[in-house]
């Protein structure tokens, strides 16, 4: 063989053994891969809560660390930070919509027939607004706001009395989501803060909860509450308006609250609108943070950007069972 021959050779074999190498790093690198990715999403894998169709998660690995996080933390670190309406409430029970803490007042009779029609005309303006796909939380703004004044005049033209508010609670469509005892009675049990930040009526929240039974010592209320004259009949709202799209600031200002519960620095939040992601902001000292999102309506358009803001995503789910499947774990 001449000496080019033998080069050739030595440079073929050479070839082949890296070849041979790199397939071998590389199946180790897959199967490392794979049992790394495995492992990463052990604990929500075994969760049955979370096999559901309607449960949608971006990325399983991020989720799987957080709740590793609060399930280290355990209750001593554990607060809960949630919004009202279409998150603890029901969006809809066989197939009709339940009412927000605004709607309860809209559907009740105690507002007369013309201002039932006003505010009814005003929801379907508006609330497309406040869903539209298609605008920024920056373009929505100041129509919430538009919203928020109009439907508040009419109320405040209306008299209502505070003595009333339990009877049409009673009466009304209003639903609690399913598991709620659970929910709330764990959270008691330990003691753990829950901050109740509702853009809502606060008077007809307070009484919603009160009625369900679950209006426990650990819950905080902060919302829009009614201010009555002397004789109970409504004559405006207390402190600034909270609206859809600034609960961040609604959120600096209870600063108070949250600095009171700086070790808690875990905190599972709970919405159903992209106002709801700014809840926290008011919290200091944030270890870890799990953002679960109810996506009950337009739920084609939005889903993508649910999934890019929100950790967990719940697709028209009526039901706190992925929330009480976690606190299992952490409590
Ligand atoms: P939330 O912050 O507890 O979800 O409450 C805000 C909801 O209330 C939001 O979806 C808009 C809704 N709303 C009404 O249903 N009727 C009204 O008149 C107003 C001003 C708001
Ligand atoms: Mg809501």
């Amino acid at each position: 063989m001449d000496r080019t021959a033998v080069a050739k050779m030595g440079a073929v074999a050479s070839a082949s053994v890296c070849a041979l190498v790199g397939g071998v790093v590389l199946a180790q690198y897959i199967f490392t891969m794979k049992k790394k990715t495995g492992k990463k999403t052990k604990i929500i894998e075994m969760m049955p809560e979370f096999q559901k169709k309607t449960v949608h998660i971006k990325d399983p690995a991020r989720v799987e660390e957080i709740i590793c996080g609060l399930i280290k933390g355990g209750a001593a670190k554990l607060q809960i930070i949630t919004d009202f309406d279409m998150t603890l409430s029901r969006f809809s029970y066989n197939g009709k919509r339940c009412p927000t803490c605004h709607n309860i007042i809209d559907n009740s009779k105690i507002i007369t027939d013309e201002c039932r029609k006003k505010l009814l005309q005003l929801k379907e303006t508006y609330y497309a607004i406040e869903i539209d796909p298609a605008l920024t939380i920056e373009e929505k703004y100041p129509y919430m706001v538009e919203w928020y004044h109009k439907s508040h005049a009419l109320l405040i033209e209306q008299g209502l009395q505070k003595d009333k508010f339990a009877e049409i609670v009673r009466e009304s469509d209003v639903m609690l989501k399913e598991g709620y005892e659970n929910f709330f009675d764990k959270l008691s049990e330990h003691n753990i803060p829950v901050f109740i930040f509702s853009a809502g009526i606060g008077d007809i929240l307070e009484e919603v909860i009160h009625q369900a039974g679950v209006y426990h010592s650990n819950v905080k209320v902060v919302s829009n509450f009614m201010d009555f004259d002397e004789n109970g009949i409504l004559k405006g709202f207390k402190g600034e308006l909270i609206h859809v799209y600034n609960k961040h600031d609604g959120a600096l200002k209870n600063t108070e609250y949250f600095k009171q519960l700086k070790d808690n620095s875990n905190i599972i939040l709970l919405g159903d609108s992209q106002g709801d992601l700014s809840m926290a902001d008011g919290v200091a000292n944030v270890e870890h943070i799990l953002k679960i999102g109810y996506l009950n309506d337009k739920v084609d358009e939005l889903l993508e950007k649910y999934m890019d803001s929100y950790d967990i995503v719940l697709v028209k789910d009526e039901s706190l069972e992925v929330a009480n499947s976690i606190l299992q774990k952490i409590l």
